[in-house]
């Protein structure tokens, strides 16, 4: 009997300078092991007198579930431990703060130009895209612009070549469009254009929508609803809409066109240069010469076409004085939209 009572001493002395978790295993195996003390002793039950039998083995067993239990309670303390030390000691500091990752947005010229854009494809028009880099051809010559023509300087043109410019408007998208396909046509094309210019209304690259559409009987009263519509539609009903007889050399007749001053109300201000009026595009029917261009029988087809400058809408949409803002990549302008 004194046996199982030495046993439990010398276990609960030796668990009690148990300090590392090796410790513990040693001490699993050397009681509870295979050919451990508790499992022999269980084993030798057999040897003993049978009237003491029940008493002893019922001892062993409380034993056994003591040693277990210890063990168990000792080894997560140790576990503990260890995962405490493991941290402190670890460069990883899981209470730090993550890493803020800061979400962009859209530029207001690109939210402005998305919102122009679905305007008109509401309308029925369809996007179409062309080069940036293009050729003279393009962006002059068959928009009825040859090159002793004084329209020329009203572009101030960046040339690549004698024959290559980078784009000075979008209209060179009507002569690739118009050359590859037939009316009707119902298009727009917005991108980025360039010219050597650069002031306080002025940048070098900036963003115009072309727009277009061609058939058998299209005149200017289509024109005109078509820009009143999406006029109304990006401003306010109630904005006021004026057309001017104007001069493009692709138009016959042209016209600009201005909208009421939003500054104002029309009354006259610094931004309306006191007319009560701000220019915000120009159009007109497109000029047969143009149509001979393309392969088009001018007597079959009429169309209008219009080009308007996406920051200038920007700018009176959002009351901004200077267009340079949205180049200048400043966060503090940018986040305002
Ligand atoms: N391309 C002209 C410019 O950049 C704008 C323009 C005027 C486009 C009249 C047109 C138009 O299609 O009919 O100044």
């Amino acid at each position: 009997m004194d046996e199982v009572h030495t046993l439990k001493e010398s276990f609960l002395k030796e668990l009690n300078s148990a300090r590392s978790l090796p410790d513990i295993r040693q001490l699993k195996i050397k009681y509870l092991g295979k050919k451990g003390m508790i499992t022999s002793m269980l084993r030798n039950l057999t040897s003993i007198a049978p009237e003491l039998r029940p008493e002893y083995g019922s001892r062993i067993n409380d034993l056994k579930r003591l040693v277990s239990e210890e063990i168990e309670k000792k080894e997560n303390i140790l576990k503990t431990d260890e995962y405490k030390r493991l941290i402190s000691s670890s460069t990883l500091d899981i209470t730090l703060p993550g890493k803020f990752t800061p979400f962009g947005r859209e530029h207001p010229v690109n939210k402005i130009l998305s919102e122009i854009i679905s305007i008109f494809v509401y309308m029925g028009f369809e996007v179409e895209e062309g080069p940036e880099v293009e050729l003279d051809y393009y962006n002059f010559e068959a928009l009825n612009i040859p090159k002793d023509h004084p329209a020329r300087d009203m572009q101030d043109t960046f040339y690549i070549s004698e024959e290559v410019v980078l784009r000075t408007h979008t209209s060179p998208v009507q002569i690739r469009v118009m050359e590859n396909r037939r009316p009707p046509l119902n298009v727009i094309a917005p991108g980025k254009v360039y010219r050597c210019d650069s002031d306080i209304s002025h940048t070098p690259m900036f963003h115009q929508v072309e727009g277009f559409m061609v058939d058998t009987d299209i005149s200017f009263s289509h024109l005109k609803g078509v820009l009143e519509s999406f006029i109304h539609s990006f401003f306010d009903l109630k904005t006021p809409v004026r057309f001017r007889p104007s001069y493009f050399p692709f138009t016959e007749p042209s016209a600009e066109v201005d909208i009421g001053c939003n500054f104002c109300s029309g009354n006259g201000c610094r931004v309306c240069k006191n007319t009560g009026w701000i220019e915000i595009l120009g159009a007109g029917m497109i000029n047969p010469h143009v149509f001979e261009m393309v392969g088009y029988d001018k007597n079959v087809y009429s169309g209008f076409a219009f080009g308007m400058g996406v920051e200038r809408l920007v700018m009176l949409k959002f009351s901004i004085d200077d267009i340079r803002l949205f180049f200048e990549n400043d966060l503090r302008f940018l986040r305002q939209f």
